[in-house]
């Protein structure tokens, strides 16, 4: 037993604790949520999700729950201002490490890098630059959208009964660190103003989910069925939120996030009108074996 857990006390996150981790994170500026469909704390009830307290008081906590089952990110992570957030993140993913590997399925946890001091603490815990998470843009001033009209298929607004095969879609066309479980489809679902999906010959095939706000919308989701891929489905759904958003809604801009290393999505963004801003952000992984 090292120093740190001499004096501290290490476990798992209770519903009961729900009220003080809310009223930690209103004082606390050690702190790191993932981009996600639900908020931080609705984690608590999942595992891993560990705290550690000193006197009885909370001093930083930390969850790595997997869902859909193969993909963990760091959902949340805070640290109180009078610790050192580095040995509080050691020493909870410590935890999250030993539960993966006894109960999980996952091979690494992954985290994105939101900010500077948390990249940095990532990479002295043994995390690793894995790719980067990059804007794009479309704006009326920058190009029009070069993409063949679809001639086998229909795009259709999409239901909440269309969910379960949107998340077999979804499941086939993203490597596990990027799916979506079928409770942050539904998030996501809620949230976005304009989803559609493709069918062609009856069968739904692709999808995408967008917000909107104000005077822009963001593209949030995209994904077109592994055997269905290259044959101009995923630029005909992206034509389609374009005219919808631009056209009809009068919006100026429409955004998205890709991956650096997600080669055909950045194809088919250019080719649909949409650079690179130039913002980015890291995802790093920790392997667990
Ligand atoms: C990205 C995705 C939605 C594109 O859908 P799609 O229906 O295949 O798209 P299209 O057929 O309209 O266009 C694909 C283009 O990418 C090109 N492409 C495919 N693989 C490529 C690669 N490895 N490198 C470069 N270009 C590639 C194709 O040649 C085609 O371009 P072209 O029409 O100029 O020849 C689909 O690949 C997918 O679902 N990927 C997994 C999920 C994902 O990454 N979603 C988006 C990221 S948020």
């Amino acid at each position: 037993m090292n120093w740190f857990q001499r004096h501290h006390h290490l476990r798992p996150v209770t519903p009961e604790d729900k009220p003080s981790l809310q009223t930690f994170l209103r004082k606390t500026i050690y702190l790191h949520q993932h981009l996600d469909w639900r908020n931080a704390l609705d984690w608590v009830g999942w595992q891993p999700f560990w705290l550690a307290e000193k006197d009885s008081q909370i001093i930083g906590f930390l969850a790595s729950p997997a869902d859909p089952p193969l993909a963990s990110w760091i959902r949340i992570f805070a640290a109180d201002l009078f610790v050192s957030p580095s040995r509080v993140l050691v020493e909870l993913l410590e935890k999250n490490v030993e539960w993966h590997r006894e109960y999980g399925k996952v091979s690494f946890i992954a985290s994105l890098g939101l900010s500077d001091w948390f990249s940095h603490l990532l990479q002295d815990s043994g995390f690793h630059h894995h790719q980067d998470v990059v804007m794009m843009t479309y704006d009326l001033n920058f190009v029009s959208c070069q993409t063949p009209l679809l001639r086998d298929g229909i795009i259709r607004e999409m239901g909440f009964e269309d969910l379960p095969l949107v998340t077999a879609i979804d499941h086939a066309a993203f490597e596990p660190l990027w799916q979506l479980s079928q409770i942050d489809l539904s998030n996501a679902f809620q949230k976005c103003t304009y989803k559609t999906v493709l069918e062609v010959n009856g069968k739904l095939v692709a999808y995408q989910m967008s917000t909107e706000s104000e005077s822009k919308a963001h593209l949030a989701r995209l994904a077109v069925s592994p055997e269905m891929q290259n044959k101009g489905l995923g630029a005909a759904l992206i034509r389609d939120l374009l005219e919808h958003f631009i056209l009809h809604k009068g919006l100026q801009s429409v955004t998205l996030n890709t991956q650096s290393t997600n080669a055909a999505s950045l194809h088919v963004y250019q080719r649909c009108g949409f650079h690179l801003t130039g913002e980015q952000f890291p995802v790093f992984i920790l392997p667990l074996y």
